[in-house]
């Protein structure tokens, strides 16, 4: 379970990203963050993994309430793969990257490279294994940040913006992925049409607020909802009213 409760919070230059915002998103669920760019959504998912500590209000992932003190704890809980790639790939190899975190938890060798080849080959990366993660394509660097978060077997997987780089047959290939995790699923994205295909609720948050929730297609589909908040109906609405 995740829990939001009352959260706010404001950067050191005085911008107001998060007011009150309360949700509760239960086990298993797999539910979609949208709203216009600057809206507040990295914010709020960035406070999933203690990157962001509430200022007012709290985030509860699991019983583990985020602090300080339980930034480890909640990390564990919590994969968090971010809008960035770059900011998550560190090591000399994409494998050293991908095996970083199960050893730092204390996974013995053999069976964190076990994980991390099944992850890996999962994700059509393995072959990438020993080239440097900047050396990769946007797209290859995108599933390398995945599969580094994968392979910590988190309970809680938040994505962020994942299909900006991809293209189609992988982005397809991500769909099934996010269908088959039994983690939480946590995606934030401008891509309506693969929130629809892979959420089965939706929010929408504007200027920091949670300006509505609900069922994936009664959202997606309200196309007056979604444009008072910056957004647009997805593409295959679009192409059906356009005939
Ligand atoms: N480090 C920062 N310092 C000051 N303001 C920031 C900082 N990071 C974000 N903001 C501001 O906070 C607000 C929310 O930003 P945030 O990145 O959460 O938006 P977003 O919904 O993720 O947008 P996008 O769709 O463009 O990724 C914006 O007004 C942004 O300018
Ligand atoms: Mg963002």
């Amino acid at each position: 379970m995740v829990k939001f409760e009352n959260l706010s919070f404001t950067y050191p230059d005085g911008t107001q990203a998060l007011q009150e915002v309360s949700l509760d998103i239960p086990a298993g669920a797999s539910v979609g963050i949208i709203g216009a760019n600057g809206a507040g959504k990295s914010t709020l998912i960035n406070h999933l993994n203690a990157f962001h500590l509430p200022q007012s209000g709290r985030v509860i992932v699991n019983g583990i309430e985020s602090s300080k003190e339980n930034a480890e704890k909640l990390r564990r809980e919590v994969g968090l793969v971010f809008q960035n790639s770059e900011d998550q790939l560190f090591m000399p190899r994409v494998i050293d990257d991908v095996l970083f975190g199960p050893m730092n938890l204390g996974i013995d060798k053999d069976a964190a490279m076990r994980d991390a080849e099944q992850v890996m080959r999962e994700l059509d990366i393995w072959s990438l294994r020993l080239k440097p993660p900047f050396n990769l394509s946007q797209g290859q660097k995108r599933f390398a940040a995945f599969a580094t978060i994968l392979a910590m077997k988190p309970s809680v997987i938040v994505v962020d913006e994942p299909t900006s780089d991809l293209d189609p047959r992988n982005r397809r290939k991500l769909i099934h992925l996010i269908n088959s995790l039994k983690a939480t699923c946590i995606t934030v994205s401008h891509d309506l049409d693969f929130i629809w295909d892979t959420c089965g609720r939706v929010i929408v948050i504007s200027a920091g607020k949670v300006a509505a929730d609900g069922r994936t297609e009664e959202i997606l589909r309200d196309r007056t909802l979604l444009e008072s908040n910056g957004l647009e109906l997805p593409i295959r609405l679009q192409c059906h009213l356009t005939g």
